[in-house]
């Protein structure tokens, strides 16, 4: 399987890019495939430039998404909701022709100090609702309490989340496996 990854956080240390870091040794070791989408560079949506056609930043981030099986979102929690980096991002794809939501199935994953983006995550999946994605049920991944699971750096060092996340990617690989069918 093709995995794609986006953060909704673009900060160098970020958790949330942490989580995919470990999501993609975590899918490697199973056999698949990992790629990390950039959106940094993708400018704030303006309908006018949309009219002009989809930026260079936005078609290469949706390129890669396109061609992906399955779609990890970890994402921060930002005034209890989706971060506006990963929120602007979701619009653009939205409107380039086939877009790569469509029919995909979604895991949706979070950290932060309090109580782990369960808030956000509400957010992301009725978002994803109109993008027609097929959001992974359970397990919900919520790893609260970050500060104590990831290093400066931002990689995840708690062996049971680890060991969680691996449940994740199990249950996200069996969706997009039945959505193929
Ligand atoms: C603008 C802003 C709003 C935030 N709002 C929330 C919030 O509503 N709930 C929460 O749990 N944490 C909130 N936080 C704290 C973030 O969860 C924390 O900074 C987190 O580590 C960011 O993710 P990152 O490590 O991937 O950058 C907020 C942080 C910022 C900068």
């Amino acid at each position: 399987m093709k995995i794609a990854g986006i953060s909704g956080s673009l900060r160098q240390h970020s958790t949330n890019t942490g989580i995919l870091r470990a999501v993609k040794k975590i899918a490697a070791d199973k056999g698949h495939e990992f790629t990390l989408v950039d959106i940094s560079d993708i400018p704030l949506y303006n309908q006018d430039v949309n009219e002009q056609g989809i930026p260079q930043a936005v078609q290469n981030a949706h390129d890669e998404l396109a061609v992906a099986d399955a779609i990890v979102l970890a994402c921060p929690e930002y005034n209890y909701s989706v971060s506006g980096v990963l929120k602007n991002a979701i619009d653009w794809f939205s409107r380039v022709e086939n877009q790569g939501f469509n029919g995909k199935a979604v895991s949706i994953m979070g950290a932060s100090p309090g109580l782990g983006t369960s808030r956000m995550q509400y957010d992301l999946r009725k978002i994803l609702v109109f993008l027609n994605a097929f959001v992974v049920n359970k397990p919900e991944v919520l790893i609260g309490g970050s500060g104590g699971k990831f290093d400066d750096q931002g990689n995840l060092t708690d062996e049971k989340t680890l060991e969680f996340l691996g449940k994740a990617v199990d249950a996200l690989i069996a969706l997009a496996d039945q959505l193929k069918k």
